[in-house]
């Protein structure tokens, strides 16, 4: 299938959830009001790959991304990493709280794949 639906309604705030859609990895992450504060305030000037958590995260308690380091494809680790985000261990990329790259060898911020809310509880990606 080319899209995939998924209930989101039991993950808890601050939790990642991680579902398969085309067989890649897609982490769901129901973020904290302070999670998104810190994600927003983020300079741009500090980014490699310069994108706004308001255009990651459209909803911005829901950030939804391939689960993909962008170095060479390893499945990054959730609350891990040097920005409250991700770390990928495979040759150490930090991913912040809004998937973007903050240090380490991968050039560009975790992807964010086509996703729109179905209804307030299910989240169709693709
Ligand atoms: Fe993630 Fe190399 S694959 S840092």
């Amino acid at each position: 299938l080319a899209s995939t639906e998924v209930d989101v309604s039991s993950v808890q705030p601050g939790k990642t959830i991680t579902v398969l859609w085309r067989g890649k990895p897609v982490f769901i992450k129901r973020r904290t009001p302070e999670e998104v504060a810190e994600a927003r305030a983020v300079k741009m000037e500090d980014l490699k790959d310069p994108q706004k958590d308001e255009d990651r995260a459209k909803d911005p308690e829901w950030l939804v991304m391939l689960g993909v380091c962008t170095h060479l494809g390893c499945v990054p680790l959730n609350d891990k990493g040097d920005y409250n985000g991700w770390f990928c261990p495979c040759h150490g990329s930090h991913y912040d709280i809004s998937g973007r790259i903050r240090k380490g060898p991968a050039p560009t911020n975790m992807e964010v794949p086509k996703y729109e809310f179905v209804n307030s509880n299910t989240i169709k990606i693709g």
